[in-house]
C-alpha cells in the first residue's frame, strides 16, 4: 500500500503513522526525521535543513523532492511505503507523482489528519520526545510512566528545537499556505481519506486502520 499521511504540525502524523506501518509492514517516511537525523550528523545537508527548520519554514523543495526519490528507489519500499511530512507543497507532489509514474506505481490512499488549530499549538509545545530512540511522548495526552523518561529505552526526552510556541505558530501558518492546498489536489484525484483526529491516540488508530482496509 503506497499511502501519504497529511496534516498540520501537530495532528499526530508521527503518532499515527507507528500503528500503520506496524499494521500493513510498510516502511515509514518521514522527511522531518530524515533532516533531523543529518542534522546530528552534522552533513551538508543537515546544515542547510537546519537554517529553514529553525525558522519554522520549509526546506526547499530542490534539497527535499531527489531525497525521497531515493530513498523510494530502496528495495523496501516495492510493496509500499508511508510517507510523513512529504509532499508539502504542489510541486513536490508534483514530482512524486512523475517519480511514481516513472516506476508505474501510484498512490493509494492520502489520510488527512484533521485537527483544530486551537489544539495544535498545545500538542506540538507539550511534545517530548527520546533523544536516544525518537519515541514521542506528550507531557498531558501521552505521559511517559517516569517524568523526563524513555519508556522503552530509558532516554532522555527533549523538547524539539521547533516546538516553541512561536515557531510552531510560524509553521502553522506555512501549512494554510503552502501544505493545505494539498487536500484539494488529492480529494480530485478521489484518493482522499479524511480522519478525526481529536479522538484519543488509540481511537484515532482504529478509525485509520478500518479505513485504509476499506471498512
Ligand atoms: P516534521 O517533523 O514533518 O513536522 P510537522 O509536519 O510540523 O509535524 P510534527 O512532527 O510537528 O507533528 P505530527 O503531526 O507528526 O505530530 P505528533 O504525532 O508528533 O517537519 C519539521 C520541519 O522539517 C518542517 O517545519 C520543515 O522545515 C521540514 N520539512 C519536513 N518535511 C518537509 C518537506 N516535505 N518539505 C519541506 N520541508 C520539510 O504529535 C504531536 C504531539 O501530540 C505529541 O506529543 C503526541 O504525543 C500528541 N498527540 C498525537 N496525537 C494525539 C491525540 N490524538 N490526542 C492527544 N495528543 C496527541
Ligand atoms: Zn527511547
Amino acid at each position: 500500500m503506497r499511502t501519504i499521511l497529511l496534516g498540520p504540525p501537530g495532528a499526530g502524523k508521527g503518532t499515527q503513522a507507528e500503528t500503520i506501518v506496524k499494521e500493513f509492514s510498510i516502511p515509514h517516511i518521514s522527511t522531518g526525521d530524515i533532516f533531523r537525523s543529518n542534522i546530528k550528523e552534522g552533513t551538508s545537508l543537515g546544515k542547510k535543513a537546519k537554517e529553514y527548520m529553525d525558522q519554522g519554514l520549509l526546506v526547499p523543495d530542490e534539497l527535499t523532492v531527489e531525497l525521497v526519490k531515493d530513498r523510494l528507489l530502496n528495495d523496501d519500499c516495492k510493496n509500499g511505503f508511508l510517507l510523513d511530512g512529504f509532499p508539502r507543497t504542489i510541486a513536490q507532489a508534483d514530482a512524486l507523482e512523475g517519480a511514481l509514474k516513472s516506476m508505474n506505481q501510484h498512490l493509494d490512499y492520502v489520510v488527512n489528519i484533521e485537527v483544530d488549530s486551537s489544539l495544535l499549538i498545545t500538542r506540538a509545545v507539550g511534545r517530548r520526545v527520546c533523544k536516544d530512540c525518537g519515541q514521542t511522548y506528550h507531557m498531558t495526552f501521552n505521559k511517559p510512566s517516569k517524568e523526563g523518561i524513555c519508556d522503552k529505552c530509558g532516554g532522555e526526552l527533549l523538547q524539539r528545537k521547533d516546538d516553541t510556541e512561536e515557531t510552531v505558530s510560524k509553521r502553522i501558518s506555512v501549512y494554510q499556505e503552502q501544505t493545505a492546498p494539498l487536500i484539494e489536489y488529492y480529494s480530485n484525484k478521489g484518493i482522499l481519506v479524511n480522519i478525526n483526529g481529536e479522538k484519543p491516540i488509540a481511537e484515532v488508530g482504529k478509525d485509520i486502520v478500518a479505513k485504509l482496509r476499506g471498512r
